[in-house]
């Protein structure tokens, strides 16, 4: 009797015969496979590398044994029983269940993982929740919506994949916002979206009702958390969302920049100058009209943006992205924009639970930044667990400053307006 091992297998010529005793380990048997080696038990009939059907039945067993049925075995039955030992596992090798790692960022006690939560199971709070839950950094997601079942069917959904992807986040659902309890961030996605030919301040009556109710929710259930509001009009929700929880200022953020950035450098990169990821550029003051990119800052794999795209396209590509979410509800018909939106809102919550945020664009207090008048806008601001860790200065161009002074002034008579 000898071990046939994997340096067996890779010497072999298409076909391996062993000895009927012989043990061949996993690895070899996995090597095989990879390498459509025929394994040949002296005197057994030949057997293919690749996994039968038959292998991959259900087996079912006769209460009798069955008189001599001449077998035809797998590459799984020639493993010896309790050869799978757990080690040498080669990388990419097959892993038996018990020792597959989920996810890199699971830590190793799942307690001590923040709980987060999503306001609203629509498009976007849906699609938030499934992106939180995929990262892992989560202990527990927790979707509520009015509309009975719709969070908890969702939920459920999403954690019936939570194998498939790999991920460690339980997901649940309700309707009841008592079950914010614990949470440390809390998304707010509930609201109205827009329809074709609607500007996002016309939700404002409809969406500050629901996110006022929401925030009495949020600061009665979990005091402490850190709220990243998303419902439109963005600027106007964030103001009422900060005043209506009583929230210090840095743990009530509106998402738009994230997402308004991104959309320019996706823009970018159809001009074929790099690649999306390799444009930097941040978009500030208004989700809307008030849109503030400063061209000053922008980059293509490092190169200034106004030396590789020509003026006036790059005004085009502002406008663009400015009327982006129109663009998409336009072609919609019904609804609005949520693979991004959604993506936006998770990569935020997460950058705070990670620390070290980067420079990242988020509707924010100003609070005297800029010199601009005080009201909701969007700012650069680095994150961290308890929100906006600080405004940061960027050195923006003359005609960039006015415009960002020009959207201050605009937000700050809009939020004076909701009252
Ligand atoms: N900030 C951004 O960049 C950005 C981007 C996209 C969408 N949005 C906004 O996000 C909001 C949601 O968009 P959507 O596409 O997910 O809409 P949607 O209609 O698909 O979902 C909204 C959900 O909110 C729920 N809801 C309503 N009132 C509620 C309440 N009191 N409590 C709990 N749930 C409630 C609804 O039942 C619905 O399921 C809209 O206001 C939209 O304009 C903002």
């Amino acid at each position: 009797m000898s071990v046939v091992s994997v340096v067996d297998v890779e010497k072999a010529n298409g076909v391996l015969v062993i000895a009927a005793r012989d043990i061949l380990t996993p690895l070899a048997a996995d090597r095989a496979k990879e390498l459509n080696v025929r394994i040949e038990r002296a005197g057994d009939a030949k057997v293919s590398a690749s996994p039968t059907v038959a292998s991959v039945q259900p087996i079912v067993r006769p209460l009798k044994p069955a008189p001599t049925a001449a077998k035809s075995p797998t590459i799984e039955s020639l493993i010896q029983p309790g050869a799978l030992s757990g080690a040498l596992y080669r990388r990419g090798a097959q892993v038996p269940p018990k020792m597959r790692v989920t996810n890199d960022s699971a830590p190793k006690t799942q307690d001590d993982r923040p709980r987060a939560a999503v306001v609203g199971a629509g498009h976007v709070g849906a699609m938030t929740a499934l992106r939180l839950a995929e990262t892992s950094l989560f202990s527990r997601v927790l979707l509520v919506d009015i509309v009975p079942g719709l969070a908890a069917g969702l939920a459920l959904d999403m954690w019936h994949s939570s194998g498939l992807r790999g991920f460690t986040t339980q997901i649940e659902g309700s309707t009841d916002l008592s079950a914010l309890e614990g949470a440390g961030y809390v998304v707010m996605t509930a609201g109205r979206p827009r329809q074709p030919g609607m500007s996002r301040t016309d939700l404002t009556g409809v969406n500050a009702e629901i996110v006022g109710g929401v925030a009495d929710g949020i600061r009665r259930y979990a005091p402490n958390s850190v709220v990243v509001v998303v419902t439109n009009p963005l600027e106007e929700m964030t103001y009422l969302m900060a005043n209506r929880t009583g929230f210090p200022s840095k743990r009530v953020i509106g998402m738009a920049g994230v997402l308004d950035s991104a959309r320019f450098c996706s823009l970018i990169a159809l001009e074929g100058v790099a690649r999306p990821q390799d444009v930097n550029a941040i978009a500030l003051g208004s989700h809307g009209a008030e849109m503030v990119i400063p061209l000053s800052l922008a980059t293509a794999n490092g190169r200034p943006i106004e030396e590789l795209i020509a003026n006036d396209r790059l005004a085009a590509i502002v406008e663009r992205a400015r009327d982006s979410g129109a663009e998409v509800v336009k072609l919609l018909q019904k609804g609005s924009a949520y693979f991004s939106p959604a993506e936006s809102a998770a990569s935020m919550v997460a950058a705070m639970v990670r620390g070290g945020s980067p420079v990242i664009a988020a509707c924010v207090q100003s609070g005297g930044a800029y010199g601009l008048a005080d009201t909701r806008i969007g700012l650069p601001v680095r994150l961290d667990a308890n929100g906006v860790k600080e405004i940061v200065t960027l050195p923006l161009r003359s005609d960039e400053q006015a415009a960002l002074a020009e959207a201050a002034r605009s937000l700050a008579k809009r939020i004076s307006e909701l009252s």
